[in-house]
């Protein structure tokens, strides 16, 4: 892999206390180009503008797909992935649906391995802070005929971060716009899904709501998950969360919830959730807790919850199951605890 190392460090430039999600991207990124039917050119280039065409495919049809996931630091200073062959997997199942090419586990993980060893000082060490990695691929051929592209980059940056919520969050459930329908790219990280989702988040945003809580295309009567996360509900003394399907995204988070939250003796029923049972158990009040969970967004709280005309809160105020949990996670993750399920895995940065 040919490697050009940036002249110098944009580090002490960037306020570790105040970190902007996703604003802040370290000294280099990682590309691979895709030409003739194959992967080639793997390179790490210093962080820079990208020079492509006005006419590359990318920009008419939104031919790409992503990947988000992070780098912790332990307390001796070692850097940690968590279940990078999970996201590395996803990637690949997202490009098939939008029918771009594969791209080789090894290409993956080297680049990630050769950033994580450059940039490695850029992994935040304070609690709740860690290196969100962007793995993405997009269609760069120069054609506006609207079909798969043959040509794309793969490429990584890296951004150090802080939770994506700082605050709990209300959230607003859909009764008019969806996400995803069956037989779409709902399952996909496909940058549309997140594109499509904007307009109804603004309209949410200025009733005062952080996000929307999407519901089933079809009936508007089903929960789904939320913008950028999965969603749970702890109603009485279980922990619900709708089943994965064509339409929703299999975080990677929610599965490590589901077997932590297992592991400490919590009941876990992931099953159907309706609309109604929500908000009825909202009023009757064994609504206790909801959060939602991803990458970016750890695990964030969900203080209240809006449905046409109705908010409901939540009644547990302390001693959350989230916090809890949040904490389990992210002992895990940074090695503070035992890591049961072997789901770290150590980066050679040195
Ligand atoms: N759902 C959506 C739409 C997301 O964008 C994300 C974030 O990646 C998630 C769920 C959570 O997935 P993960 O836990 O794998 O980050
Ligand atoms: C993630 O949690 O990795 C996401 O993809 C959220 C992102 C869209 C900000």
């Amino acid at each position: 892999m040919q490697i050009i190392k940036a002249e110098k460090s944009r580090l002490s430039e960037v306020d570790f206390n105040n970190l902007e999600f996703g604003a802040n991207f370290t000294d280099h990124m990682f590309i691979a180009d895709f030409k003739n039917g194959e992967w080639n050119n793997s390179r790490i280039v210093p962080y820079a503008p990208l020079v492509m065409s006005p006419g590359a495919k990318v920009l008419h049809y939104g031919q790409s797909v992503f990947e988000g996931m992070k780098a912790y630091k332990d307390s001796k200073n070692q850097a940690w992935l968590f279940r990078p062959e999970e996201n590395q997997k996803r990637l690949n199942l997202s490009a098939e649906r939008l029918d771009m090419p594969a791209l080789p586990a090894d290409i993956f993980n080297s680049g990630l391995e050769e950033l994580l060893k450059l940039d490695s000082e850029w992994i935040p060490t304070q609690e709740g802070k860690a290196l969100y990695i962007r793995p993405f691929i997009f269609a760069s051929e120069e054609t506006i005929v609207a079909s798969s592209s043959t040509e794309y980059k793969f490429m990584i940056l890296m951004s150090p971060v802080g939770q994506y919520f700082t605050q709990d969050v209300k959230l607003k459930i859909a009764d008019k716009f969806s996400r995803a329908a069956n037989g779409g790219v709902g399952f996909a990280k496909a940058a549309g899904n997140y594109a499509s989702s904007f307009y109804p988040a603004r309209l949410a945003k200025e009733e005062g709501f952080d996000q929307v809580i999407w519901t089933d295309d079809a009936t508007h009567t089903l929960i789904e998950e939320a913008g950028v996360m999965n969603v749970f509900f702890r109603i009485g003394d279980k922990l619900i969360t709708a089943p994965t399907s064509e339409r929703i995204l299999d975080g990677i988070t929610r599965k490590s919830i589901i077997d932590v939250a297992k592991n400490m003796g919590i009941d876990v029923e992931v099953r159907t959730i309706t609309v109604k049972e929500v908000v009825e158990s909202g009023k009757d009040g064994s609504l206790k807790e909801a959060f939602g969970c991803g990458t970016a967004a750890i695990i964030s709280p969900i203080y209240a919850i809006g449905y046409q005309q109705e908010i409901v809160e939540m009644s547990q105020k302390e001693n959350r199951w989230s916090e809890k949990l949040k904490t389990e996670l992210f002992n895990i993750q940074t090695k503070k605890g035992e890591d049961k399920f072997g789901w770290t895995k150590q980066v050679t940065v040195n």
